[in-house]
């Protein structure tokens, strides 16, 4: 959520996507420069580098736009071109192929500005990058667009690429473990405990004063993010919103303790709040102010829509709140609730459009996932792994809860979509980084290592139960080692592993190891850890241990190796072999992802101030809370991880007892 206001958001909404997200990469080259220093280039004899000259004067007649010479050099492509200076705003791209001899959004590099050529109205746009992740077999074309006049011009290349100098360096594998954390610890199960002043129930407290914020104005229903912000009287950051995306993650929360409550009173307090939650979500949908469609990201605590630029759409939103409402419904029935009274009030939008909002958000999901999105974070344009997740899961759930509402017809679009959907998803995988992508798209704002924890709260919230992108599956295990060790260089604070009372302290994790955003502007080094992000990992750790528990299998193969390399090093698991679940390494891999997910848990702990308040950051050299203060996600993040645990633990009471406690009604 919260939140980089894109500078250039004006002219992001006024141009087309591609054009947007190439504009965005104009400091990459720099960057990348940056980056190659460190990452020390092999081979001691390094053969000379060639550079081939393409052509050695500007272009003369029509053509506006010139290779002058390329070379790639131990994984480092410099290339020159001519560009005519038609108008002030240029963007330049060279587009490539890469060693799978395949074109992707990612195999193209931005020019940048570097000369004027003498005697000429041209220029010399340049690039240096290390692109060896990638490699290089042939440069396609060069493109020019001339943003002020609306005019792109190109000169197709077709030249075969040669690698010349040193040889390109390969993928570093994670770094080594600090520690093997093993088993579920105490210290944890206190933190989480149902019991008054314990981290749960403070957490719990602190969501449900968010829910139905009653202050002026507010509509039942709505959730705000944090009470921060000019509405509240207060400086930075400006929270005090309905976000579509936390409030159906909260709401999420609140459907858990609805379908676990044993108290008829708590059980009936929840469900008020989540049949207001659905009327609030159909406002939001029939507001007749929407810029963006069902994508719309935020709205006024009145739930009326916010028309500022912001970074739209967001497509995620319809997706969440069709699941939670989907999850709440199937409780609802379980629990002996009315077939028509569903339909009525949570599913039937063509009838009821200002009650019901699930079968719209579900049609929209269905007609509009693969189009491009702003991501969770709200930064970037592209297509989001999160947000095809999350369709995912909304068009699987939907397709069979269609039927189930005698609705066939929306079913068969909805399982149509889904297979499109499904196909798409293997694009993600990126076998030269080895991870899975946060987007399918060029790099935009310097994020060029790819890596995103926006792909862990993807197989969160997105994994649909069905095998697809699972929790252990290998290239989700592969992204998880690389995402969370990414933070080890990044952040100080992570120097301290162990808290001496208690034991091993797991990795404090950001949203990617690039953020600049410190919590109310950005600033070199700003990023910082947050609280969320990290509880996913916990959360993640102790899923994956319960989805192993259940295949009651380990299979190892060359993607999930890194994995267990750092997780569960002294299982010593070796690629080809599987462990069943007598075996000591499968016990020994069970007992230390129990204990990363501790340890990841204990992390929060550790720097959860006195009192229990969960902002949205702790700070990367102090570990001092930092951000909006009090955010929602932040408490909902830490209770969905401590449901993970007590499933993970097999106690079944844990959720019930948290859930009896009930509704606090806000003040
Ligand atoms: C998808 O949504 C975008 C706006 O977010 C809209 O411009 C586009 O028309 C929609 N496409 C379809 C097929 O609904
Ligand atoms: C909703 O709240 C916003 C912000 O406080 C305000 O500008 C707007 O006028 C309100 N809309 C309605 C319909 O009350
Ligand atoms: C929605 O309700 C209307 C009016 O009762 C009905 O005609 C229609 O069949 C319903 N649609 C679904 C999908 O239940
Ligand atoms: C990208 O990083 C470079 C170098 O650190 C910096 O100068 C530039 O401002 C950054 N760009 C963005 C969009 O953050
Ligand atoms: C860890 O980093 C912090 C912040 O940079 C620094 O103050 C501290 O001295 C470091 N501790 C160790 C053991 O390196
Ligand atoms: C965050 O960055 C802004 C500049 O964008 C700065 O004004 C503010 O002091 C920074 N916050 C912290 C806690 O460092
Ligand atoms: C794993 O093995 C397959 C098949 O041999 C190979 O194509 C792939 O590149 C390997 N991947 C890694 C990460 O080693
Ligand atoms: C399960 O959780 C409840 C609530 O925190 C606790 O009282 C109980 O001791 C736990 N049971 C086990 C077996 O850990
Ligand atoms: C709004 O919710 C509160 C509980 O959070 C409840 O007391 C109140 O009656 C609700 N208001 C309406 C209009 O339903």
């Amino acid at each position: 959520m919260p939140l980089l206001l894109v500078q250039s958001c004006s002219l992001l909404a006024s141009s087309t996507y591609l054009a947007s997200t190439l504009f965005t990469m104009r400091g990459l080259s720099s960057f990348i420069l940056a980056a190659l220093s460190s990452v020390g280039v092999r081979g001691a004899v390094a053969s000379s580098c060639v550079l081939n000259h393409v052509s050695t004067s500007p272009p003369t007649g029509s053509a506006e736009v010139a290779l002058q010479s390329y070379s790639y050099c131990g994984g480092t492509l410099n290339v020159t071109a001519y560009v005519n200076n038609l108008s002030y705003n240029k963007i330049v791209t060279l587009y490539f192929t890469n060693r799978q001899n395949e074109s992707t959004p990612l195999s193209a590099l931005s020019l940048g500005y570097e000369s004027s050529v003498p005697n000429s109205k041209f220029e010399y746009w340049i690039a240096a990058a290390p692109i060896w992740t990638d490699g290089i077999t042939q440069l396609l074309n060069i493109t020019y667009q001339d943003t002020d006049d609306g005019q792109t011009y190109h000169q197709l290349l077709d030249l075969h690429v040669k690698a010349t100098g040193a040889p390109p360096p390969t993928l570093p594998s994670p770094p080594a473990p600090y520690a093997t954390p093993s088993g579920f610890g105490n210290d944890v199960t206190q933190y989480l405990a149902v019991e008054s002043g314990s981290e749960a129930e403070i957490a719990q407290t602190g969501l449900f004063r968010n829910v139905n914020p009653a202050v002026k104005g507010a509509v039942n229903g709505t959730v705000v993010a944090a009470r921060s912000g000019p509405f509240y009287s207060q400086t930075e950051p400006d929270y005090a919103y309905n976000w579509v995306r936390d409030a159906s993650l909260t709401m999420d929360v609140v459907q858990n303790l609805y379908s676990a409550a044993t108290s008829k009173t708590a059980k009936a307090a929840y469900e008020q709040v989540l049949f207001e939650y659905a009327v609030a979500r159909a406002t939001e949908q029939t507001d007749p102010n929407l810029k963006t469609g069902l994508g719309e990201p935020k709205f006024y605590l009145n739930n009326t829509i916010f028309s500022g630029p912001w970074g739209r759409p967001q497509n995620d939103g319809p997706a969440t709140s069709a699941i939670t409402l989907m999850e709440f419904a199937n409780d609802y029935l379980a629990s002996g609730g009315n077939v028509q009274t569903v339909k009525e009030k949570i599913y039937n939008s063509s009838a009821y459009p200002h009650v019901a909002p699930v079968q719209k958000d579900l049609l929209f999901v269905a007609r509009n996932w693969s189009w491009p999105s702003y991501d969770l974070w709200e930064e970037v344009q592209g297509d989001q792994f999160y947000t095809r997740m999350v369709q995912r899961r909304a068009l699987v759930n939907g397709a069979s809860f269609a039927q189930k509402m005698g609705d066939s017809a929306t079913s068969s679009t909805l399982a149509a979509a889904e297979k499109a959907l499904t196909a798409t998803m293997s694009q993600f995988w990126d076998p030269n980084r080895e991870i899975i992508l946060y987007a399918y798209s060029p790099v935009m704002d310097n994020k060029t290592s790819y890596l995103d924890t926006a792909v862990i709260l993807g197989i969160i919230h997105g994994y649909a139960g069905d095998n697809v992108f699972s929790y252990t599956n290998p290239q989700v295990l592969s992204t998880a080692v690389r995402i969370s060790t990414s933070f080890i260089d990044v952040y100080p604070l992570a120097n301290k592993t162990r808290s001496i009372s208690a034991g091993p302290l797991g990795i404090p994790v950001g949203r990617y190891p690039e953020d600049v955003y410190n919590g109310t502007g950005t600033q070199v080094n700003g990023g910082n850890p947050w609280y969320l992000c990290t509880a996913a990992f916990s959360q993640f750790m102790y899923a994956a241990s319960s989805e192993y528990a259940a295949a009651k299998t380990i299979s190892v193969t060359n993607v999930s190796l890194p994995f267990f390399t750092y997780f569960a090093p002294e299982a010593k698991l070796q690629v080809g072999k599987s462990y069943s679940s007598t075996s000591s390494q499968f016990k020994q891999v069970i007992q230390s992802l129990d204990g990363w997910g501790d340890a990841f848990m204990r992390t929060i702990k550790y720097y959860t101030p006195a009192g229990g308040n969960l902002h949205e950051e702790f700070n990367r050299n102090t570990g001092a809370p930092q951000g909006a203060s009090a955010l929602t996600w932040s408490f909902a993040s830490v209770l969905t991880a401590a449901f993970a645990r007590a499933e993970l633990r097999g106690n079944g009471s844990y959720i019930e007892s948290l859930a009896n406690l009930g509704f606090k009604a806000n003040s």
